[in-house]
Formats: C-alpha cells, structure tokens, sequence
C-alpha cells in the first residue's frame, strides 16, 4: 500500500505541483470504495444531509449524525486522509464551541476537520488543539437560506471579497481550502495568491485539486449539478438489476439450485 496521506503530505504534493484529487464518502462501505480509488482526501462532507438523509439542505445536520458516519467511514478508510465536516451550529458560537466540536468528530476517527466561512478564531484554535483544518469560501451551503439558494458567488466586484476570505482562512492556519461554485477567475486568483492548496467543486481547473461527492461521480444521483461529471450510470444500473431480482422472485428464477442447501 502507498504512503498515509497526511494533512503535511498534501501540502508536499501540492508544493511539487501534483492535484489533488478529494472525494465524499458517508460509510464504510463508500469509505472503503473511494479509498481503493487512491483519491488523496476522503470527506464525511454534511453534504450527508442532502446525499444521504434525504435532508433539503445540510443545515439540519447534527453534530452525532456526522459523528455516527465518521465513525462508520473510518472503517473503510486505511489510506486517504480522514477528513469530517463540523456541521451547521457546531462552531459558529465560541471558540470552546468549536474545538469541542472538532475534537468530537476526532475521538470518531477524523484525521483533520472542515468548516465554513471566515471563522478564524475557531481555525487557530482547532489547530492549536492539534487537529488540522481545512477551510472553505465561495457558495458554503451551511448559508444557503441567506444566498437564497445554491448560487454562484463571487461574480464580478464582489470576487475580492472570495479572495480576501480565502487569504484570512489561510492566516489563521487552514492546510487546505475547498473553493466552491466561484468563478473560475476568481478560484485562478486565489490558487496563485494562496500557498495552501485549493481544492474546487464548481470553482474550475485552476484549482490545486478537486473534490466531488461520491454519488454524483457514480451517477447515483439522476439531477447531478452542472459542476459534477458522471463516470458510471449507477442509478440506471441498480434499477435494472433490482428489477431483475424482483422479476426472477415473482416469476421463480430466484432462488436457484445454487443459492439453496
Ligand atoms: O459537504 C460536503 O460534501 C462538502 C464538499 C462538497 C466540499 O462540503
């Protein structure tokens, strides 16, 4: 097996100019799959909310749900870096908030956290307790009802103000950043502002890495958005062979002599 990716390893690569490739992940059972891809990042991203729990957004989201699936991802992940997401009121408050946030989705295994915004207080002091952070401006659907949906942000004037975010993150001790739906100038500007690594979802190819969520590149998802490339039709795919099972049961083709004793 390759080397453990570490929070330090992936600030090498991205020194010697290698992308980084990141994905989601919400069990052991897709904690396992996308580890065996060789991605370098493997999130328990909120986006559980949307992708798995059937949530509208990801502000529902608790801080024992993400802990509950980190704890299940882990057991999939040997080789990526582990990383878990501090889901929507589990930081925002305090610093003392934060960090026992932080060291909550720890003690479940996470090797590093992400959370949303500008809170640098809270980054300097999750670090500080030991666990490396990653951050992430542009569209952080944690904010979606004050956006008024999941828009592009950083058009035009107010691309600086991406910029600037994304600068303040990095002072305040961030190894990574995740740029999501910006303009890809805007990401462009950032990634060769910023010495850390960019990681884009909709923020294009001038990123240092990219991250997706592990249904939309499996096709598991029907209405994937504009940003996420299918490599697999799997919803096509499950339906057919779950149609099959069914038609073999009414019809007695399932079992057979072989699945009997
Ligand atoms: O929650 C999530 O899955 C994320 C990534 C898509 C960046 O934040």
């Amino acid at each position: 097996m390759a080397d453990k990716i570490t929070a330090p390893l992936i600030r090498e690569k991205h020194r010697k100019g290698e992308k980084i490739a990141c994905l989601t992940a919400y069990d052991a059972v897709f904690g396992h799959l996308a580890d065996a891809s060789g991605a370098d990042v493997i999130l328990v991203g909120d986006s559980l909310g949307n992708v798995v729990l059937g949530y509208s957004s990801t502000v529902p989201v608790t801080l024992d749900e993400m802990v509950n699936h980190t704890r299940s991802t882990r057991v999939g992940v040997k080789r990526a870096l582990f990383v878990s997401d501090l889901p929507f009121g589990t930081y925002q408050s305090s610093v003392a908030q934060s960090v026992d946030s932080a060291v909550a989705l720890a003690k479940a295994g996470a090797e590093a956290v992400k959370l949303e915004g500008e809170y640098t207080d809270q980054i300097a002091a999750i670090v500080k307790s030991g666990l490396p952070v990653m951050g992430h401006v542009g569209m952080t659907p944690q904010s979606v009802n004050l956006f008024g949906g999941f828009k592009v942000q950083g058009k035009g004037s107010s691309g600086q103000s991406v910029v600037d975010a994304a600068l303040r993150v990095q002072d305040a001790g961030a190894f990574a950043i995740v740029l999501e739906l910006i303009p890809a100038e805007v990401a462009q500007q950032i990634t060769e502002a910023l010495e850390i690594p960019t990681i884009g979802i909709g923020g294009g190819i001038h990123c240092s890495g990219q991250i997706q969520v592990i249904h939309d590149v499996l096709g598991l998802n029907p209405k994937p958005m504009k940003h996420a490339r299918q490599y697999m039709k799997a919803h096509d795919a499950i339906i057919a062979a779950l149609s099959q099972y069914t038609e073999d049961v009414r019809t007695g083709q399932f079992p057979g002599k072989d699945n009997s004793f």
